[in-house]
């Protein structure tokens, strides 16, 4: 049967690999879907979807939002700054409150890790969390291991070194969690500050020379300092950072081999990653982007199918 294993995508540790192969494969009929000249289809024409974001998002929200479009969903949209959450309504209250309205998904994005499990044991609908704290961040995931497919050909068997801090990424832990189920593997660089010390637990390779990193990967996923989740300084200054964690264009070149850059974005430019690198032929950035609609319509498209049913 073509259908996930999931009613909900909570994170990457809930799926297996061939929830991931389908969504892959649903994903290359949306991206066929996308560049037609009418970039719609009405599957879902049935379906309201309600985007909650307790948190910022550029990307994300709106890759989101196009993606329900573009299936012909109705959608809604919520951000916390403007709305009762302020006033000191709970979760639980604000969702159910935006249900009754008969909403069938909700997507969404808050600095609570563990906020979309909770809310998918306490309401009626299916729950796609687009970014829990510093926990999961599931379609990043999925666009990014999307991306290196098809780029390379296949993720398994494929080295991917993910830089920078490790911590307070939830793109990392979702990224670690994909590659390793796809059959990659998977190499985390960075200050030894921003590096979690159960890292071993989860079976990836630990490096704190990005030299020596880059040199043995195919993939490098490049992640930005999380400044709003820190408290503390971790490393003594940027400067002292992007010295030793920074990708430049003369680094890239003296490596004996062309590896792909990633980023899920934001940028910080001279920070994590140099402009010429960000723009060069090695980036796949804005591929990541693109992908980024199709897979999500594919998670959306088959989460529906199961709420036909
Ligand atoms: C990431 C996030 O929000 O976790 N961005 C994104 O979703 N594209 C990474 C980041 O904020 O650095």
């Amino acid at each position: 049967m073509n259908t996930l294993s999931v009613n909900h995508l909570l994170g990457i540790k809930y799926l297996n690999q061939k929830d991931i192969q389908l969504i892959f494969e649903t994903a290359d009929h949306f991206k066929e879907v996308i560049n037609r000249p009418i970039k719609k289809v009405p599957s879902l024409r049935d379906i309201t979807i309600a985007n909650l974001f307790f948190e910022n998002s550029t990307r994300t929200k709106l890759s989101f939002e196009l993606a329900e479009k573009r299936l012909s969903a109705d959608v809604i949209n919520f951000s916390s700054a403007q709305s009762s959450v302020k006033k000191g309504e709970t979760l639980i209250d604000t969702v159910n409150n935006i249900l009754s309205m008969k909403v069938d998904m909700v997507v969404m994005r808050h600095p609570n890790p563990g906020a979309g499990v909770f809310l998918s044991k306490h309401v009626k609908a299916s729950i796609i969390n687009a970014g829990d704290g510093a926990h999961e961040h599931p379609t990043q995931a999925l666009l990014d291991s999307y991306s290196i497919r098809e780029k390379l050909g296949e993720v398994g068997g494929k080295k991917v070194v993910i830089v920078g801090d490790i911590l307070h990424s939830r793109v990392a832990l979702s990224n670690i969690f994909a590659l390793q189920l796809q059959g990659a593997e998977v190499m985390v660089c960075g200050p030894k500050t921003l590096i979690p010390k159960y890292i071993d637990k989860l079976g990836v390779k630990v490096e704190t020379n990005l030299k020596k990193a880059l040199q043995w990967c195919d993939v490098a996923n490049m992640l930005r300092v999380q400044n709003e989740r820190m408290d503390i300084s971790y490393f003594p200054s940027t400067r002292e950072y992007t010295q030793q964690f920074g990708v430049t264009k003369d680094l890239l070149d003296s490596l004996d081999k062309k590896i792909t850059i990633m980023h899920p974005g934001p940028i910080n430019r001279g920070v994590e990653i140099t402009s010429d690198v960000a723009d060069s032929k090695q980036a796949i950035i804005l591929d990541q982007v693109q992908n980024g609609v199709a897979v999500r319509m594919a998670v959306i498209y088959l989460l529906a199918s199961k709420i036909k049913q």
